[in-house]
């Protein structure tokens, strides 16, 4: 459970952005050794599940992430774009996911998160582009991650959508403001180029999947990505954050 009280070991942890390189954009005929490249720049491993339900487009499931889960230690953060999340969660765990993120869009919000918690999962609410952060805000102190797409889900190497930006700092605001732990991802079109401005907004947790798998050298990618983050990092203090509203 997300803990109030400031500042302590997460909220300083703030202070440095991770990089969750997405497997989506991954060869995955070679899975293995696409993971183990990006291993050296990776603080957690985004895992995207799509059920051709939710978004126009099928992916995986527990047994690619069982396989996963023994061929490495890395954190498995696995965001269900799924429209039936709960009938699976059981088996994500068991395969060796640490957190999953369901949507808020699909609502039972708060059985899922319960059933979360009681699986021992991490618990993560995604919220697509179009959707207002005030669908999220009332779940955020039972939150250990909070997921805001900045493209349409379902698809890799799309555009970030900027309009997503006023909702990563009001995201920030009302964490900051709560004293709340609770982790901000931010997902879609993430470069050298847009890292810098969602971290400016807010976000500590970059996904990224074309701007690191489909690169000649995906391990230099996911690194230039995290020193353009912390550049932009080293010039915000968590009060400039609240008082830039
Ligand atoms: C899109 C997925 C993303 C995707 C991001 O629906 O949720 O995780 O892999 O890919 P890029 O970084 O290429 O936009
Ligand atoms: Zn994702």
């Amino acid at each position: 459970m997300a803990q109030a009280g400031s500042p302590g070991p997460a909220r300083r942890a703030q202070r440095s952005v991770r990089i969750a390189p997405s497997i989506l954009s991954a060869d995955f005929a070679q899975l293995g050794d696409e993971i183990s490249r990006v291993t050296p720049e990776a603080d957690v491993l985004h895992v995207d599940v799509m059920d051709g339900h939710f978004v126009p487009n099928l992916t995986i499931g527990p047994p690619v992430v069982t396989w996963i889960r023994r061929h490495c230690d890395l954190y498995l953060d696995c965001h269900l774009m799924m429209d039936n999340p709960g009938k699976f969660l059981g088996a994500f765990r068991g395969a060796g996911a640490n957190g999953c993120s369901v949507h808020v869009e699909i609502g039972g919000t708060a059985g899922l998160i319960a059933q979360m918690r009681d699986l021992g999962l991490d618990v993560g609410l995604a919220v697509n582009p179009e959707t207002p952060f005030e669908d999220c805000e009332p779940w955020l102190d039972q939150l250990d991650l909070l997921l805001i797409m900045t493209v349409h889900p379902g698809f890799g190497g799309q555009r970030f959508m900027s309009e997503v930006v006023g909702k990563i700092a009001r995201a920030r605001h009302a964490i900051d403001s709560a004293g709340l732990a609770v982790d901000l991802e931010v997902d879609g079109g993430i470069d050298v180029g847009t890292a810098p401005i969602v971290t400016e907004a807010g976000a500590r947790l970059l996904v990224a999947g074309n701007a690191i798998f489909a690169q000649p050298d995906p391990v230099a990618a996911a690194h230039r990505i995290r020193e353009a983050a912390q550049a932009a990092l080293a010039t915000v203090s968590p009060e400039g954050l609240a008082s830039e509203l």
